[in-house]
């Protein structure tokens, strides 16, 4: 059987490469001192007939970049006990959670907090930390600080260094409010009551609240039952809400509003605006794993304004591009906080990527910046520039894949004007799946 999900620039990669030439085109800034990383599932044996796209072992892709130079690509597994048992490789050092997804896998996100790169994924499993040539080095719970799994999306609070997650698992019945703080411990871990198990992939902050998604996609036993590997599925039975909880209060300070049949998986940011309410832009899904319960394929992605006033049970909502897009991000020091400018990739049916979109939200304008339908941009990751004062001062950087030469690239471009094109684009021999997520760590090896 024919899985999209194991097709064309989908499909895993087979091999670790470390690549030291790189082909560059143009000039790479001499203040880019770090490495572009990225990750995603990189299946070992998956079942064409049940796989899906969200599963299977993380393979992490990074690019160091040191005074106008491309150092390395590399790749590597992120390694779990599942693939470590198949390649015959040592187990995987650190705690386990009672239950693991796939043997502990870790394919979402990969981030960079208290000086550790931490590979991500949400539904229980723990972080795992790489080291800085990508190497996975152990499982970690903090310290033992934290109670559960984490999320592959915490959103850092710039002014505290504190790190905000939603948490959840198929084994509770709520989802956990969790704060890491600065230097890499758990420091708070709230448990919201949410009853039906919805999945929820990511979260808020505003400057008062943490914002909890509760959206229809709910654990279906009838699908565990039938051995789906991901038995998360529309669910129209389930309230859609949105969840304001003070950011140190308790579960209970928690108000809930109404919005439209929906699902998230990225909010792009939020704020609260002069009169106290919360603006949350978000990539609205109109459905999710309805009709295709192998991958996000349920129509248009657009991109939302919603509005959410404590006093109020209803989310008021508009429509700010009815463009399809994902992967929304900002200049992260702006997570919670007033902002004009966001960038996303362009989405098409069946989840097929195109070019790269900027957002003068203040402006309701936007830019798009395309290399032709062959060439497929991931998401993008912004930098700022050292100083910079302009909220779009910086670099937008991501790879893409070229469906001619079946290989990648990474491309720079100027983030205040995306239309002029790449400033230099580093050239690899080898392609990197489409994955997810990714960041921008300033520190090297
Ligand atoms: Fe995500």
């Amino acid at each position: 059987m024919q899985n999209p999900y194991l097709d064309g620039n989908f499909a895993p990669v087979e091999l670790e490469s470390t690549v030291n030439e790189l082909k560059v085109t143009g000039h790479i800034p001499q203040e880019l001192t770090g490495q572009l990383l990225r990750i995603g599932p990189n299946p070992i044996k998956p079942d064409p007939a049940t796989h899906h796209w969200f599963l299977g072992t993380g393979m992490v892709h990074g690019l160091q970049l040191r005074d106008g130079k491309a150092q390395w690509y590399r790749n590597r597994f992120v390694r779990d006990d599942d693939l470590v048992e198949e390649k015959g490789w040592p187990s995987v050092a650190g705690p386990k959670n009672e239950l693991q997804l796939g043997g502990g896998l870790a394919n979402t996100n990969i981030i960079y907090h208290a000086g550790k790169r931490l590979a991500v994924v949400e539904g229980g499993n723990l972080p795992v930390e790489l080291d800085c040539s990508l190497e996975t080095v152990t499982r970690t719970n903090f310290a033992g600080t934290l109670p559960g799994g984490l999320s592959a999306h915490p959103h850092l609070d710039a002014d505290s260094g504190e790190l905000h997650a939603a948490v959840y698992s198929p084994l509770w019945d709520y989802v956990q409010h969790v704060v890491i703080g600065a230097q890499g411990d758990v420091i708070r871990a709230e448990n919201i009551s949410v009853p039906g198990q919805p999945m929820v992939h990511d979260c808020m902050i505003t400057q008062n609240y943490f914002i909890v998604l509760d959206l229809p996609v709910t654990l279906s036993m009838e699908a565990a039952e039938q051995g789906a590997p991901l038995p998360y599925h529309w669910n129209p039975n389930h309230n859609a809400r949105v969840g304001l909880l003070p950011r140190r209060g308790s579960a209970q300070d928690i108000s809930w509003h109404e919005v439209d049949p929906c699902y998230v998986f990225h909010p792009m940011n939020g704020y609260e605006d002069s009169q106290g309410r919360v603006v949350l832009d978000v990539v609205r899904h109109p459905r999710m794993f309805a009709s295709d319960t192998l991958g996000p394929n349920e129509g248009t992605a657009t991109l939302d304004r919603w509005i959410i006033d404590r006093d109020k049970t209803k989310v008021c909502e508009s429509r700010l591009d009815d463009e399809g897009q994902e992967f929304p991000r900002i200049s992260e020091c702006l997570t919670g906080k007033p902002y004009r400018y966001g960038y996303c990739v362009t989405l098409g049916a069946g989840f097929s990527v195109g070019g790269l979109i900027k957002h003068d939200l203040q402006a309701a304008r936007k830019q798009t910046y395309s290399e032709g339908a062959a060439r497929m941009f991931l998401e993008p990751v912004f930098v700022p520039k050292p100083g910079a004062t302009a909220e779009d001062d910086g670099w937008l950087m991501a790879f893409v894949y070229d469906s001619e030469s079946n290989t990648s690239d990474v491309v720079i471009l100027e983030a205040a004007d995306i239309e002029t094109g790449p400033i230099a684009t580093i050239h690899l021999p080898v392609r990197v799946p489409f994955g997810f997520h990714g960041n921008w760590v300033p520190a090297i090896d």
